[in-house]
Order: structure tokens, then sequence, then C-alpha cells
């Protein structure tokens, strides 16, 4: 039975819901609450949830049914994954930006441990008794297994690269991990780490951040973009995608993979972040963070169809997370850059509440800023596939690189931007306000930011004359970059001495890779800078520009590869051996392979400290954002 209705006047002014096409269907009980990381999730006993905040860098406890804040409490920088440890009050949270897994009290608000990790924890789940966790390292690619009674790592296992989302089967036995930059699936035991099975995504599949069970265990889902690097244009480069993983049943071991943005007729939808299954095991509601909207899907569970649209939903800016409550009657959104939670009735659609979270902490610009950058809607995308945050999430890189009209260029993390311009690996860009001619361009189509006409040329400054432009920019600019995990109590010995063949005249590294950024060029007229043909230009035929490229950075490369602007070196080794063939890019050519492996290591622990007061005590320039 099914009936289409359509809702009155919408409460809140961006929350308003669209008419909705719904199949009436019977809510279940509580008894099959799904376990998987995210960022938002519901206790046992369904009485609270927690949600993390990376803005503010902290967790809110919040009332369920009442969506009454009960606290908020600091935890760090950069929080993601948070977990219940069993059926208690006590919640686990992955703090991303400090390494760090944290185990509070919900009822007291006190923090318990605080347990060291290598790096980047990013997906938590706990196991029925909460004894045991189960905790995602996106760097360097491991699953570690935590008591956090204790507070102590147990167990250390390597789960691929970048895995991301994580989640536990019914008879915790096995774990389900995702990759984020291939949605890769893995299966891991819970004894001992070994990898059971997996499931393998297309070449371009990207960006999979959480993965859910479905009650009854046939089922797993992961949602995903697909990235097609050979058309880096806005109707063709971008999809969003479902993954269904069959762990059970005719078709077991194997992937279904449903495009999202074919579902519903024409409709087009962008960079969907999270999903989760209803407790009845019927539907699927994915959040898609880029036109800020969310789809619930008919769960059909042939293995021809998988997934039909049931119904859609406009949600706040951003929105990161998506739970069903434990009765099954509401699901809930955890809108990022509105910093709230809204709850809808899971049968009409309607808001039925609204709790904000923690207060945005953010600069009015940067957050303007911020918001254009992650939304694939009008001014800034023309058909809704495409944003700035689809290639450069949270400012890191998308690990593909694309064929540009101009050639081949693997896209760039944004740490350290505003002291790095300018801009792109050909310098052809002195502002982050030329991304004018981006949002214009083919790639995004959109209306863009600034009135009137486009600068015919690049070099014309165009900062200052538009808020939301420069606001775009003041975002864009202000990542920071990562300490390496490679050098947490200073330079190892064998980095030390890849450090000296560095700066010595023997190899030139440091003629070009100068400076607290390890780079000669500085912000300024592009006319006036210095790029260099170290002999990679010749790899590709499709470029067009001269072989001639901006020195990059060398912070954060431990985490950067591809390497080169073509992205045609795996690894920091091939760099310096054979992709140096004739010794064009700083001598290597007559290093021993031992000293090579000590050159890498020096690379690979940059920065080990923050380069800021370095560069200010060294007098560098800084891009400097217009205020409005
Ligand atoms: C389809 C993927 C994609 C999208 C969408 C995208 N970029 Fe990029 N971005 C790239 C690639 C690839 C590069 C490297 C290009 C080059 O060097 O020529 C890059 C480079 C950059 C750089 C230069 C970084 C540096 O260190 O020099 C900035 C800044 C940037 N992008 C900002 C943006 C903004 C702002 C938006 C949205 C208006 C955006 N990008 C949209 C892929 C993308
Ligand atoms: C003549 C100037 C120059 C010298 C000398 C030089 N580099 Fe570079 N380096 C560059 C340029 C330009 C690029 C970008 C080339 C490209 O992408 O094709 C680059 C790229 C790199 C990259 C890849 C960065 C990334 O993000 O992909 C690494 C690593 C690197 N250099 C390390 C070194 C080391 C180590 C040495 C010494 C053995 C060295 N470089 C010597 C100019 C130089």
């Amino acid at each position: 039975m099914s009936f289409i209705f359509r809702v009155p006047s919408p409460p809140f002014r961006r929350l308003a819901v669209l008419p909705l096409l719904m199949l009436l269907v019977c809510c279940g009980s509580a008894d099959a609450q799904t376990i998987s990381a995210g960022l938002l999730n519901f206790s046992a006993a369904g009485d609270r949830f927690a949600c993390s905040n990376r803005d503010s860098g902290t967790v809110s406890i919040v009332s369920w049914p009442e969506l009454k804040l009960l606290r908020e409490i600091p935890v760090g920088h950069k929080p993601e994954g948070v977990a219940w440890l069993g059926k208690s009050n006590r919640l686990a949270c992955c703090v991303y930006g400090d390494d760090e897994v944290v185990i509070l009290d919900t009822d007291s608000g006190s923090i318990e441990h605080r347990i060291q990790v290598f790096d980047e924890p990013y997906g938590v789940v706990s196991n029925s008794d909460g004894s045991r966790i189960y905790v995602t390292l996106e760097y360097p690619g491991q699953v570690v297994q935590l008591d956090p009674q204790q507070g102590q790592q147990l167990q250390q296992w390597s789960a691929g690269t970048m895995p991301r989302g994580i989640c536990i089967s019914a008879d915790q036995q096995r774990i389900l991990v995702t990759e984020y930059l291939t949605a890769m699936v893995r299966e891991l035991s819970t004894a001992d780490g070994s990898e059971l099975r997996t499931w393998k995504g297309a070449s371009t599949d990207n960006l999979a951040r959480q993965i859910v069970i479905a009650p009854g265990q046939q089922r797993a889902y992961v949602t995903h973009i697909r990235s097609r690097v050979t058309a880096a244009h806005g109707s063709g480069s971008i999809f969003p995608y479902a993954s269904v993983i069959r762990l059970d049943g005719a078709k077991q071991g194997t992937r279904l993979r449903v495009p999202l943005d074919t579902i519903r007729g024409t409709r087009v939808t962008a960079n969907p972040w999270d999903c989760d299954v209803s407790p009845d095991g019927r539907s699927l509601a994915v959040a898609f963070a880029g036109t800020n909207d969310l789809y619930v899907l008919k769960i059909v569970g042939d293995d021809y169809v998988e997934l039909d649209f049931e119904a859609s939903v406009r949600c706040g800016s951003n929105p990161r997370a998506v739970r069903y409550s434990p009765d099954g009657s509401s699901f809930l959104v955890y809108n990022a850059l509105d910093f709230n939670v809204v709850c809808y009735n899971r049968q009409t659609g309607q808001v039925t509440g609204e709790v904000t979270v923690t207060e945005c902490p953010l600069d009015p610009q940067i957050l303007l800023g911020k918001q254009l950058f992650y939304t694939a809607l009008q001014p800034m995308t023309a058909r809704a596939w495409i944003s700035c945050s689809s290639c450069h999430p949270d400012g890191d890189a998308d690990g593909r690189t694309w064929q540009q009209p101009e050639g081949l260029r693997n896209t760039q993390p944004l740490g350290g931007l505003a002291w790095t311009h300018p801009l792109h690996w050909s310098a052809d860009r002195d502002e982050v306000q030329d991304f004018e001619h981006t949002i214009r361009g083919a790639l995004m189509g959109g209306r863009g930011l600034l009135s009137g006409g486009l600068p015919a040329a690049m070099d014309e400054a165009i900062t200052g004359r538009s808020a939301p432009l420069d606001a775009l920019a003041a975002y864009t600019n202000s990542h920071a970059v990562p300490l390496s995990p490679h050098a947490r109590g200073g330079l190892s010995a064998a980095a030390i001495r890849g450090q000296q063949l560095f700066n010595s005249a023997e190899t030139g590294c440091a003629n070009c890779h100068s400076g607290p950024f390890y780079s000669d060029s500085q912000p300024g007229p592009v006319e006036q800078l210095a790029m260099h043909n170290v002999g990679t230009g010749n790899d590709d035929d499709t470029e067009l520009m001269s072989p001639a490229y901006d020195t990059p950075t060398l912070l954060g490369l431990y985490r950067s590869a591809p390497y080169l602007h073509h992205g045609k070196a795996a690894t920091l080794h091939d760099v310096l051996t054979t992709m140096n063939p004739a010794d064009r890019h700083g001598q290597t050519s007559h290093l021993r392979s031992d000293q090579i492996d000590d050159l890498v290591e020096f690379l690979k622990s940059l920065p080990w400290e923050d380069p800021v007061p370095a560069a200010e005590t060294a007098g560098l320039k800084q891009v400097q954002t217009a205020r409005h």
C-alpha cells in the first residue's frame, strides 16, 4: 500500500520537506539495532544519543526522545566516530586530529582514558559487552583492538590503505572495514585480525566513509562516490553510489553498485556521506552532504534490484550522519554546518524536532566559505553533481589524478595553502579567488560568486571584489598541515642522515625545496616565480603546459601518495629513483639504496613541528584574506 501526500508549509526555512512518496510500513521493534561507526549513534538503552562536532572539538550527549542537550564534552581536535560501550552509558570517541581514542562517562561527563594510537583514528565500534573496541586508523591503514576499561591497545592489524568505516557482525566474530579512497570492503576476524573475505570496488570508486550491516546479517551497505577522472566536466565526473555487499545468500561474496543519481529519475544528488538501515531492515537512509538532502531507499532484497527509491527530504547544511531511532519511528540527521540534529518522522517525512548540538565555533566568513566549499548547489554548481569537497574532502586530496585540459593533474592536499601560493602544479593561479573560473567553467558550471563578467586574465586581482568569493578563499586557505606521526619524538637516526643528504650540495634538494615549507615559491606575481623543469614533464602526451612546474611543498608527503603532477610515482622511492633517471630532479643516481631509504625516512617525517613560527621568523609571505 502506498500513498502520496503533501506537507503543509515547513516549520524551518532550510528544512522544507519535499512532497513525499512513502510506503506505509509497520515499524519494527528495537531488538535489531545495527552497530556501525559514525559520528552519531544511539546508546543501547535508547534514551540518548551522542554526536561528535568536528569543528568544535566536542562530543554532545542528547536525550531521546526529548532532544535535550544533556552535555557537551570537549575531547580534542577533529573528533569523528563515536561508539557506545556495550549496554553502558560510556562512550568511545575517535579524536582524529589528536591521534587519541577518548573513553567518556556520559553520566558524569568525565574523561576516563585517553588512549594514544599511531595516527588518525576515524571509525569505532564496540563489542556487545563493551569489553573491546575496534578502531580504524586511516593512516597508516590499520585496525586496532583496544580495551576501554584499562585504556590500553591490545592488538594492531593491517587493514589496507586508508580504512575509515567499520561495523561489527551480530555474532561479534567479524568486522567489516571500508577503504576510503577505493571503497574496497574487507572482512576481518575479531580474534586475530586475519582477512576472511574482500569485496573490491570498481577502479573509479572513491570516498567511502561508513559501512552498515542490515539486521538479519545478509547485506551490508556502503555509500561512496565514483570519480571518473577521464571526464573533468560537471556532468560526467562525480557520481553518488550505494554498494550492496552480499554477506550471505545465493550471491554471497559479490557486490552490487547502485547508482543513486538515477534511482529517482533525473534528480541529481551529490556526496553521500553516511547511511543507516531501519531496525526492521526495510529501508536505507542516505545523507547527501553536497546537495543537502536525504533519500529513503526501500530495501528490496532481491539480488537484481536491491534498492528502490521511496522518499526524500531536504536537510540543513552539509548533513554528515543519519541514524534511525531505536524504535524505528524517526530518523535523525546531523547537519555539520548548521551545528544541529534534526528529527524526521519516518512515515510522513515531517520534521518533528531539532536540537542545536554545539554553538558554531567558526568565524562567520570561514563558515560561509566552508558552506560554499561543501555545497553542490547554486551558485557553485549548475547540475548538482559536484562540489569543491568532492575532490578536496576536508582539505585532503582524493588520491586521484585528473585528466584536465592542460594535462594530467594529481589533486593536491590543501594543507599550508596560505603559505604555498601560487596555486596549481603549473602555478597558473595566484589567488584562490581565481577558482571563480572553475566554478563557472566546464567542471562545475555554476552561476559563480562574482557579479559581472569573468576577468579575462588570470593575473587580474579578484580579491576584495566579492564577499562570498573571499569567504571561499579564506576557508580554502585555512587548512593546516598535520604533523607527521613518523617523527613524534623528533627525527629518527635514519631521518637525520636523510636530512643531511637533503641539505647537502651533493643532492641539491634544498636549492628548490627550501625554507620551512620546503618550497622556493612564495605568494606573489606568477611572472616572478621560478619554475623548474625536473625532467617529469615529458611522461604525458596530453601535457599542454611547459614542462616546468612550481616547486611543491614537501610537508605531509607521508600520506599524500601518489606523487608528482601526473601522479605516476606511486611511492617516494619512485620519485627519487625510477622517475629521476637523468638526475634532473636533484642528484640521486649515485646514492646507495640505504641512502635513498634515509632520504625517504626524512621526507616521511615532514613536518615534525609546526612550520608557521619558523615561517614567520623567516619573514615568509602569507596570503592575507580580505575581510568585508
Ligand atoms: C574534479 C575534482 C576537483 C574539483 C571539483 C575541485 N578541484 Fe581543486 N584541484 C583538483 C586538482 C586535480 C588539482 C590540481 C590541478 C592543477 O594543479 O592544475 C586541484 C588544485 C586545487 C588547488 C591548488 C592547490 C595547490 O597546492 O596549489 C586549490 C586551491 C583548489 N584546487 C581549490 C578548489 C576549489 C576552491 C574548488 C571548488 C570551487 C575545487 N578546487 C574543485 C581537483 C578538483
Ligand atoms: C630544480 C628544483 C628542484 C630540485 C633540485 C629538487 N626538486 Fe623536488 N620537486 C621540484 C618540482 C618542480 C617538483 C614537481 C615536479 C612534478 O610534479 O612533475 C618536485 C617534486 C618533488 C616531490 C613530489 C612532491 C609531491 O607532492 O608529489 C618530491 C617528494 C620531491 N620533489 C623531493 C625532492 C628531493 C628529495 C630532492 C633532492 C634529491 C628534490 N626534490 C630536488 C623541484 C625540485
